[in-house]
């Protein structure tokens, strides 16, 4: 693919980080973005490639800082060639026995940070004929008891075919990539079972994504480890 510049959010773990660390591999600008500003130092530090890596410190959830962020990526790189909306996680309660004081970040983080990132980024994939990417879940096509988490990646999943009818009449693609358990800190202090998958084969299908020719709109990939009941 033709050397590009892509904003991932929530970079600084897990499956974001490996998307980032491939794309710098093969030659591309990346600017990443976390809340914690410790682990988007030490993800920096391990990362390399300077002169082809901007880390922000910067909320998915808060719309000044989505909007600084994109604009802060154009102006040092000079345009943007993809957004990928990848910061969210989940509290791991249920509605029916959990903590609503816990909801809101996560709600706010995985529903509104990607339609933030949206509203932010597409004047400037309009001009690259870029690509927008969406972190959903297998959990945001399948139901599950009690489970807000899911809900969220549900609306992940409505927002995704929302943005494509919205983006398509303007050349930017939409790709909304459905991972199923992968094992990151996202699942900390939880047991993860013995088949899930690495990052990587997720990390390789938003660089897939990101491939696509001039004319091609590749809209969804759900990608399961094998064995994976649900
Ligand atoms: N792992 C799985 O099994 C799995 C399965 C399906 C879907 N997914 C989805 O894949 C995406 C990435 O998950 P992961 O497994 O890579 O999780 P992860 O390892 O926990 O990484 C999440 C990243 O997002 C950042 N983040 C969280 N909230 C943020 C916010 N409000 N603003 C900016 N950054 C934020 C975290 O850094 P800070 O905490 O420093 O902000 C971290 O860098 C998520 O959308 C998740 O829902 C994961």
């Amino acid at each position: 693919m033709a050397s590009k510049t892509v904003l991932i959010t929530g970079a600084t773990s897990g499956i974001g980080a490996h998307t980032a660390r491939l794309l710098l591999e093969r030659g591309h600008r990346v600017v990443v973005t976390g809340r914690n500003e410790s682990k988007l130092k030490l993800f920096l530090e391990d990362a390399g490639h300077p002169d082809r890596v901007l880390g922000l410190v910067s909320d998915a959830a808060d719309w000044e800082a989505t909007e600084s962020a994109v604009t802060r990526t154009v102006e040092h790189f000079g345009a943007l060639d993809a957004a990928v909306a990848n910061a969210g996680f989940m509290t791991g309660d249920s509605i029916g026995d959990g903590d609503p004081t816990r909801w809101s970040p996560m709600v706010l983080t995985n529903v509104l940070g990607p339609a933030l990132l949206a509203h932010a980024a597409l004047p400037h994939l309009e001009a690259t004929g870029g690509r927008l990417v969406l972190l959903g879940s297998v959990a945001g096509l399948k139901n599950s008891p009690g489970n807000l988490y899911s809900a969220t990646k549900w609306a992940t999943t409505g927002l995704a075919e929302n943005l494509r009818l919205l983006a398509t009449a303007r050349g930017v693609g939409v790709t909304l990539i459905n991972p199923g358990m992968i094992d990151t800190p996202f699942w900390e202090g939880v047991s993860v079972p013995p088949f899930a998958l690495p990052p990587q084969p997720i990390a390789e299908a938003i660089c897939f994504a990101l491939d696509q020719p001039a004319g091609v709109d590749l809209n969804t990939l759900t990608i399961r480890p094998m064995g994976q009941p649900a």
